[in-house]
């Protein structure tokens, strides 16, 4: 196959999270299997590889952050940075795509729209400048993306402080989160006004685009989805999680996967493996990170962990794990810095999976129908870890302090007890119903029709 000419193409803009360029990307391979020609704009900082997509052009700007700012952990900072940084280059770029003697392989091609990350919020005024038809992606699961409504407004009528003895009540305008969780995801007060007034502009910058694409369907999202109308008078597209649509699922990683992950797992017994991974941003304690190694040893199964370089605070790697550790496990633990995630959760020998429930693992192990067990560090992850362990029942929340006799028994309840059994009975029904939404015919592929058709009609 090669690149397309005299096609309809469309634009893609991710946010440079790997979380974020993972959804996005595919959903780009899904629109290019549609007939559209494909262009995707990024920043130089976590620049996807264009050697993954040979199909699809890429244009890399500026995104004048530095070495420094890369490297920081405070992720909201980043956020604000890219996008007062980014609006100028992102404009220049447009120009000359744009522009009708641009270069010959755009000249003949009409381009029909910008999709980008609800977490651009320059984006709706720089497409509409040059008269240029905006969708949002959105990354979340659509209940925790109307939830930016509330978050600031909560906070204005004096949710915070609450007396401690309120800690499990539910909030009744966002369950089924606790009014724990929810303390957990407005964040710390330095950086409360910086977070409200980010959620605001991603919300009023969504208002007038054109549609918004949702990772999610309605057999996980039914209820936000039937009150979006409330808030957003647009089309409102959600169209599964993107990996499972009938085309082949591209590799987005921004860390090379350890391939090795796949023979180790054929050489252990159907479902006995833990997979263990917390995403690409979480970091951890070292005493948490010592804690999880003790508490998947003292289990005495099998785990596959991925503990990402520079995730465990003030190390390089797991230097900090004591000597002899990994020989004690007698071949039944590996540890690797990145995994092809997709495959292990789909291999036969996997059989639970501890994750901090980022809403593409939490999606991914739905449709492999692999039992979770939540340690949500922060943001859409408290909600996730809710729908998991109190909405659909197909894992469960491990909670309170990281400590290695809580997450022994948390395996061993998956993995080992008859509650484990019932899980996977549900976790199994939920899968079905998700894969069953892409299938023709189904609610997520009629979706994906609809923003097809939609984005032919400009
Ligand atoms: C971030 C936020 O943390 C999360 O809360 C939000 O829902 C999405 O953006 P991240 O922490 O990276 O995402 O988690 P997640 O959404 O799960 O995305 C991670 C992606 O990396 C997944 O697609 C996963 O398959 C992939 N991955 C992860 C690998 O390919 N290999 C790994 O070893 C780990």
């Amino acid at each position: 196959m090669e690149k397309r000419t005299n096609e309809k193409r469309v634009i893609l803009f991710p946010l440079p999270l790997q979380g974020c360029i993972n959804p996005m990307l595919q959903l780009a391979t899904i629109l290019f299997s549609r007939g559209f020609s494909i262009t995707i704009i990024h920043t130089r900082f976590n620049a996807p590889k264009s050697s993954d997509h040979p199909l699809f052009t890429f244009l890399q700007m500026a995104d004048g952050l530095s070495e420094t700012q890369t490297q920081s952990p405070d992720l909201l900072l980043k956020l604000t940075l890219l996008n007062e940084n980014c609006e100028k280059p992102l404009r220049e770029c447009l120009a000359k795509l744009l522009k009708p003697d641009s270069d010959s392989e755009t000249e003949q091609e009409k381009i029909s729209c910008l999709i980008d990350d609800s977490g651009w919020t320059f984006t709706q005024s720089v497409a509409e400048s040059f008269n240029l038809p905006r969708f949002v992606l959105c990354a979340y699961k659509f209940t925790f993306f109307l939830g930016h409504l509330l978050v600031p407004q909560l906070r204005r009528h004096g949710f915070l402080p609450f007396p401690d003895s309120e800690a499990e009540d539910l909030v009744p305008e966002f369950p089924p989160l606790r009014k724990k969780d929810l303390s957990r995801i407005m964040g710390t007060s330095s950086q409360m006004e910086m977070l409200d007034s980010y959620l605001v502009k991603i919300l009023e910058s969504t208002k007038p685009a054109s549609g918004i694409i949702v990772m999610s369907c309605q057999e996980l999202d039914q209820d936000s989805l039937a009150e979006s109308h409330k808030v957003f008078n647009f089309p409102i597209f959600p169209i599964g999680p993107s990996h499972i649509h009938d085309v082949p699922a591209s590799s987005s990683s921004l860390f090379e996967p350890d391939q090795s992950c796949i023979p180790w797992l054929d050489n252990q017994e159907t479902k006995s493996v833990i997979y263990v991974s917390l995403g690409s941003i979480v970091t951890m304690s070292e005493s948490e990170f010592l804690e999880i190694a003790f508490g998947l040893r003292n289990t005495d199964l099998a785990f596959l962990w991925v503990v990402r370089p520079g995730s465990v605070q003030g190390r390089d790697w797991i230097e900090s794990l004591p000597v002899g550790f990994m020989e004690s496990l007698d071949g039944k633990g590996k540890i690797v810095k990145w995994a092809p995630q997709l495959d292990v959760l789909a291999h036969r020998a996997t059989g639970g999976f501890l994750t901090h429930n980022g809403w593409n693992s939490t999606l991914e192990s739905i449709c492999e129908g692999v039992p979770m067990i939540s340690l949500p560090f922060v943001w859409d992850q408290m909600l996730n870890a809710r729908f998991i362990s109190e909405v659909w029942r197909i894992g469960i929340h491990l909670e309170g302090r990281i400590e290695r006799r809580e997450i022994e028994r948390a395996v061993r309840r998956v993995m080992v007890d008859s509650e484990g059994e019932e899980i996977q009975a549900r976790i199994k029904v939920l899968q079905d119903e998700v894969r069953r939404s892409v299938k023709r015919g189904g609610s997520s592929s009629r979706s994906l029709d609809d923003l097809v058709n939609r984005i032919l009609s400009f």
